[in-house]
């Protein structure tokens, strides 16, 4: 029988909170320096979107587009966004990768208040890195709707040379088809308030998708390449940039152009592999961070991650396929700098069955390396649950604000996630980017999956005092319990 392991974040308490903004916070925000500020306004609101081919969606989105609108900032920059929440529901902003001030960083009943419906909020803080991040809520299962942006934050000094940038934001897609919501979903899975046989909505989209699924939401038994389930939910729908691969976006550039791709997994349930027909390309960076530069022609971006990478365009009309990992289906976008026909739907370019460079084959660029040090302290946690109990969790226990697994300002501390389960879990750590650990210094990362039966080493510096979130960026298994709380002594 499978039981509700944990409320949704937006019914916690809201005066269970202990805003983390004593004086280490402000001092290291100080730090940080103070640039010119960009205000930005920013509204969370009911919305009816179109995704392509004719399909009209009520939903909840900042504004009435999808993504939203990219947030451009420069590194040094202060960010003044005011949010006004016209949802339902609380909400809050949580700034994707950003090592921000932590009352800044939008975790209801943890960093801050949730904002309430009808409610506004102003969050200020200095943007001190470059980079490709995004936003989403941190409030229940919102992030599966349409509320997510990216947050471009350009380098003063930008050292790559290119002539265009293509943002891509990859998603799966469930809200609002058929009467489907990701809350129901969450019921569903999690056997929570009301029956199963409630949501029923989103099993007319599911059956409609999938003809002959045999149970529930379960994505199909399909096992991908690096073994697994990347997902549990068989979604009707992918998208790149708001658009389903039916009717997907265009992006015109000239032959010979270097074209600088900023690629977010904005996915509450999918990984993709990601693949430009008739093109390698070469990863510059992931999760903002640059790397050494390593050529590829698939890119595999679990839930949260990014990557930048650079191509060089042919000419003609090329198809940037995203297919969902451990499905058959995918999403598409097209690059045109020549004439040709736009690809069809179900195009699969061969370079997405070619070299794949995983996250832990990346070398970090050296002036992000990490220092070579052992660690001061060490964090174990063992990712558990199952399927039919739908009790993800670390070590077995569901998520509880008021636990907090202790570092202290100055240490260089080391986390070690072994996964006992049969699902992916990309892991996602607050406020920090850690290293990948191996035999040499690793990539810089905020977020990593950790396959199943596998363990995952990496270290980062305990330099950014607060309460910060540690969880499995799936948000169906973030809800269902496996989040946890890093907290400065
Ligand atoms: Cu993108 Cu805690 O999340
Ligand atoms: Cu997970």
């Amino acid at each position: 029988p499978r039981r509700r392991t944990s409320a949704p974040s937006s019914v916690r308490a809201a005066d269970e909170y202990v805003a983390p903004d004593g004086p280490e916070v402000v001092d290291a925000e100080a730090r940080r320096g103070a640039g010119p500020v960009r205000k930005v306004s920013l509204t969370a609101t009911a919305s009816r979107l179109e995704l392509g081919g004719g399909l009209t969606v009520p939903t909840w989105a900042y504004g009435d587009r999808l993504p939203g609108e990219a947030i451009r900032v420069t590194a040094g920059d202060t960010l003044e966004l005011a949010l006004a929440n016209h949802l339902p529901q609380a909400t809050t902003m949580h700034w994707h990768g950003l090592a921000l001030r932590n009352d800044m960083d939008g975790v209801p009943a943890l960093t801050q208040q949730a904002v309430k419906a009808g409610a506004d909020f102003t969050y200020r803080f200095t943007v001190s890195r470059p980079g490709t991040y995004w936003i989403h809520p941190h409030s229940g299962v919102q992030l599966d709707r349409g509320l997510y942006a990216p947050l471009i934050v350009e380098d003063p000094k930008e050292p790559l040379a290119y002539d265009k940038e293509w943002v891509v934001v990859l998603d799966d897609w469930l809200d609002g088809v058929d009467g489907s919501t990701p809350d129901a979903v969450l019921d569903e899975l999690t056997g929570g308030r009301g029956s199963a046989h409630d949501a029923a909505g989103h099993k007319a989209a599911r059956r409609a998708a999938d003809g002959d699924a045999p149970s529930r939401l379960l994505a199909g038994a399909s096992s991908d390449l690096l073994g697994g389930h990347a997902g549990d939910v068989a979604y009707p729908h992918y998208l790149v940039n708001g658009r389903r691969a039916s009717d997907p976006s265009v992006f015109e550039a000239a032959p010979g152009d270097r074209i600088r791709l900023r690629v977010v997994n904005a996915g509450g349930d999918t990984a993709f592999r990601l693949a430009l027909g008739g093109h390698r390309m070469t990863v510059t960076h992931t999760d903002g961070f640059p790397v050494r530069h390593t050529g590829t022609d698939t890119l595999l971006l679990a839930m949260g991650e990014r990557y930048d990478v650079l191509v060089t365009a042919g000419d003609g009309v090329f198809p940037l396929t995203a297919l969902a990992e451990g499905k058959e289906s995918s999403a598409l976008a097209v690059l045109k700098t020549g004439s040709g026909e736009i690809p069809p739907a179900t195009v699969r370019p061969s370079e997405l069955d070619g070299e794949l460079v995983t996250a832990d084959r990346l070398a970090p660029d050296e002036s992000v390396a990490l220092t070579e040090r052992a660690p001061d302290r060490t964090v174990r946690m063992t990712l558990t649950g199952s399927m039919d109990a739908y009790d993800w969790a670390f070590d077995g226990k569901p998520y509880d604000p008021a636990a907090r697994h202790p570092v202290k300002a100055g240490e260089r501390v080391r986390l070690v996630f072994t996964n006992r389960t049969s699902m992916w879990h990309p892991i996602h750590l607050h406020g920090h980017t850690f290293a990948m650990a191996g035999t040499a210094p690793g990539a810089r990362k905020d977020t990593a999956a950790v396959l199943p039966g596998r363990s995952l080493t990496v270290d980062f510096d305990a330099d950014n005092p607060g309460l910060w979130m540690l969880h499995c960026h799936n948000v169906y298994h973030a809800e269902a319990g496996m989040m946890t709380v890093l907290g400065y002594l």
